[in-house]
């Protein structure tokens, strides 16, 4: 039924203060437990929240690479690690979850296609360093697509974590990198 331990937790704890408020107000309102009680109920969906959004993706301009069509693959890659963050924090079931994950997967050997012909057919010296880094991290994720089939509580966590570290920190140096050397050469 809870998929996340937070939400369950949640639930649990806003029940627990909405009695405790209510055996508060019994005691008496002048006893100031029901309202701290009070406070705590209304503050628990504000932090959920906040946790919540915290596990999503949201573009910054800071992560442009200068070149629009790279800028719009990085976009595209954000949204389907956030529609895969969604399925497994919602629980929408194994099969979406596999889904969200085979999209995910295919447009990022997509991206990386297009990514590798655009710096081979600029003359990009350090394409072959950059091509390294794609394929360990293809790698990496077929590892975790192969133990989510045996586990998928916890790869499927894990492999969220690094999918978001990943693409940040890759976006952020590797590409910033040939997008610096192509902007010079007038591709934007
Ligand atoms: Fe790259
Ligand atoms: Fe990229």
């Amino acid at each position: 039924m809870f998929k996340s331990l937070g939400t369950f937790g949640m639930v649990l704890l806003m029940v627990t203060a909405l009695v405790m408020v209510g055996l508060g107000f019994i005691v008496g309102p002048d006893h100031p437990l029901p309202w701290i009680m009070l406070i705590i109920v209304i503050a628990i969906p504000f932090i959920h929240n906040k946790t919540v959004s915290n596990r999503y993706l949201v573009w910054k301009d800071e992560y442009s690479v200068g070149i629009e069509e790279m800028d719009n693959d990085h976009k595209k890659l954000l949204h389907l690690i956030n529609q895969l963050q969604t399925a497994v924090h919602y629980y929408t079931g194994k099969e979406f979850e596999e889904k969200a994950l085979d999209e995910l997967v295919d447009y990022t050997k997509t991206h990386f296609k297009n990514e590798e012909k655009l710096m081979a057919d600029n003359g990009y010296a350090d394409l072959e360093a950059h091509k390294i880094q794609h394929k360990q991290f293809i790698d990496k994720v077929n590892h975790f697509v192969e133990q989510y089939k045996t586990n998928s509580d916890v790869t499927m966590i894990d492999t969220l974590k690094f999918l978001k570290e990943w693409l940040i920190n890759h976006i952020n140096g590797t590409d910033k990198e040939y997008g610096k050397v192509l902007n010079e050469k007038g591709i934007h």
